[in-house]
C-alpha cells in the first residue's frame, strides 16, 4: 500500500505548530511506534505523525489541514482493536482522541449519559451504576478500550445476548466529517425517527466516516440481582446443544459464552477446575429483578445442561466466585498466547444452529496446515473467536490459507465475517465474498460521498479504498 508523501505530511505538520502549538504533536521514534500497533496481531504500520487534540475544535482544525494537503488521518482509541482498525495503513496523521476523556454528563431521570469519545468503556459503567443504572455493552477489553472506538467499530461482548451491542446505545452523535465539518447527527430521546438513521450509519463505519467528538448514550436500569454459572461438557457438539436448548426454553441468559478444548487448556489451573473428561465449557450469565426469583431460573438451566450431558455446573455463591469465572473468560485470550507465541483471532458469526460443524470444520482447516485452531466466544449469540495459533511470521502464508478456509466455511454456513471486531485491514479481502458487487459500489459511493479526498483512515474495510 502507497504510503503519503512525507513532504505533504512535513506541511501539515507546520500548519498545525502554528495552529495549536507544538505540543500537540509527537514524531518521536518511540510515539510513532506505539501507534503503529494494535490488538490485531497484524503487521504494525506506524503513522507519521501523532496529533493530540484537547477539544473538538482542535480535532477540527486537524481534519482540515489533513484535508488542505491531502493527508490521510486515523482516529485512535487505546489502541486494543482486532482488525487493524487504527492502523496507519498509507502513514498521515495518528489523530489520538486520549485527552478528550470526560463523562460530561449522567442523566439519571433522562436514562443518558453524555461523554466524550476517550472515555474508557469500563469507567463508565462503573460511573453510570453508581447512580443505579446500566450501561450493558461489555467488549472484554472494557477495562482499557474506549467509547469512541467502541462506536468506530460498533463493539460487541458478552452481554449483547440479551441487550445488544454498542449502536442499541448510541442515540447521538457529534461528528467531525472527514472535511473538517462538526454536525451533530441522532437526538437524544430515548425515540425519534426524524430523517435518516445516520447514526446507525457512521456507528460501525470503521473511522472511515469521520470522528466522533461526543456520543450521547442511552442507559437502562441496573439489574437487581445476578448470577453466574460454569458447566463443563465432554464434547463442543453437546456444549452448542445445550445453548440451542436454553435459548428455546423461555429464559434469556445475558451471556452464553463458549470455551473449546484447547481455550480449556489455556486457562489451566487459573483458579476455576474443570472436571476430568472436559472437551468445553459453557459460562452463563442471568440476571433479573429478584435472587430468589433468578435462583429458580438458574436451576431449570443447570436441568437442561444435565441433561444435555454437562458433567458439572458449578454455580458462583458469591462476588468473589463469579468474578473467578469471569477471569477465566477473559484470561482465554492471553492464555492461547502462552500456547503459541502468536495468533490471529477471527469473530466470525453463524447461525446457531452450526456452532458444531463451525468449530469442528476450523479446526480441520487448522490441522491440514499444521495450525492450532482454539475457538470460544459468544455462543449465545452464534459469535465465535476462532483464533489461529502460530510461532513466527514466517508462518503467516499458513495462516493466511486457514483464515481463507474458515470465512469459506463460514459463508458457506449463512454466516458473516465479523460480528464485533470490524473488517478494518484483517478482512479486506473477505468483504467482497460477503456483499455483491452492487452491494459494495453503494457502499463505496457512500464512502466517497463523505470523503472525497478518501483520507479518513484509506486502506480499511474496502481492498480499493
Ligand atoms: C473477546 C474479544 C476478543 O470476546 O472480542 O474476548
Ligand atoms: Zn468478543
Amino acid at each position: 500500500m502507497t504510503r503519503v508523501d512525507p513532504a505533504r505530511v512535513a506541511r501539515v505538520r507546520e500548519a498545525l505548530v502554528s495552529s495549536l502549538g507544538p505540543d500537540r504533536l509527537r514524531d518521536d521514534a518511540e510515539s510513532l511506534a506505539r501507534f503503529g500497533h494494535d490488538e490485531s496481531g497484524l503487521p504494525d504500520l506506524p503513522p507519521d505523525l501523532v496529533a493530540i487534540p484537547r477539544d473538538a475544535l482542535e480535532v477540527e482544525t486537524i481534519v482540515r489541514a489533513c484535508a488542505a494537503h491531502g493527508v490521510p488521518f486515523i482516529a485512535v482509541g487505546a489502541r486494543t482493536g482486532k482488525s487493524g482498525g487504527s492502523l496507519a495503513a498509507r502513514g498521515g496523521v495518528a489523530i489520538s482522541l486520549e485527552k478528550l476523556d470526560q463523562i460530561l454528563s449522567i442523566h439519571p431521570g433522562d436514562l443518558v449519559a453524555v461523554v466524550q469519545p476517550g472515555v474508557r468503556t469500563g469507567d463508565l459503567q462503573r460511573a453510570v451504576e453508581a447512580h443505579g443504572l446500566f450501561y450493558p455493552p461489555d467488549p472484554n477489553s472494557s477495562d482499557t478500550c474506549t467509547l469512541g472506538g467502541n462506536v468506530a467499530e460498533n463493539a460487541g461482548g458478552p452481554r449483547a445476548l440479551k441487550y445488544g451491542v454498542t449502536r442499541d446505545y448510541v442515540l447521538g452523535l457529534e461528528w467531525v466529517l472527514p472535511g473538517g465539518d462538526r454536525v451533530r447527527v441522532g437526538r437524544r430521546t430515548s425515540k425519534g425517527v426524524a430523517g435518516y438513521d445516520l447514526v446507525g450509519l457512521l456507528v460501525g463505519s470503521e473511522g472511515t466516516l469521520g470522528i466522533a467528538t461526543e456520543i450521547t448514550l442511552r442507559l437502562i436500569p441496573k439489574p437487581r440481582a445476578v448470577k453466574t454459572a460454569l458447566a463443563a461438557f465432554r464434547t463442543v457438539a453437546a456444549a452448542a446443544e445445550a445453548v440451542t436448548r436454553v435459548l428455546t426454553s423461555g429464559t434469556l441468559p445475558r451471556a452464553l459464552e463458549l470455551l473449546d478444548d484447547v481455550a480449556l487448556a489455556a486457562v489451566a489451573g487459573q483458579g476455576v477446575a474443570f472436571p476430568e473428561g472436559a472437551g468445553a465449557v459453557l459460562i452463563t450469565e442471568l440476571d433479573g429483578s429478584s435472587d430468589d426469583a433468578l435462583l429458580a431460573e438458574l436451576v431449570e438451566v443447570e436441568r437442561i445442561f444435565s441433561a444435555t450431558g454437562a458433567l458439572e455446573t458449578q454455580i458462583a455463591q458469591n462476588e468473589s466466585q463469579r468474578e473467578a469465572l469471569w477471569r477465566v473468560r477473559r484470561l482465554v485470550s492471553p492464555g492461547l498466547r502462552v500456547i503459541k507465541g502468536r495468533k490471529l483471532s477471527e469473530d466470525v458469526v453463524v447461525p446457531r444452529s452450526r456452532i458444531p460443524e463451525a468449530i469442528a470444520r476450523f479446526k480441520a482447516a487448522g490441522d491440514a496446515h499444521g495450525l492450532v485452531v482454539a475457538t470460544y466466544g459468544h455462543a449465545g449469540d452464534g459469535n465465535l473467536h476462532a483464533n489461529v495459533l502460530f510461532d513466527s511470521d514466517a508462518d503467516r502464508p499458513k495462516v493466511q490459507a486457514v483464515l481463507d478456509a474458515m470465512m469459506a466455511i463460514t459463508l458457506e454456513l449463512g454466516g458473516t465475517i465479523t460480528g464485533e471486531h470490524g473488517v478494518g485491514l484483517a478482512k479486506l479481502q473477505y468483504l467482497p465474498l460477503e456483499h455483491s458487487k452492487a452491494l459494495l459500489s453503494l457502499e463505496k459511493r457512500l464512502r466517497v460521498f463523505f470523503d472525497p479526498q478518501v483520507l479518513a483512515n484509506p486502506g480499511k474495510v474496502f481492498s480499493d479504498g
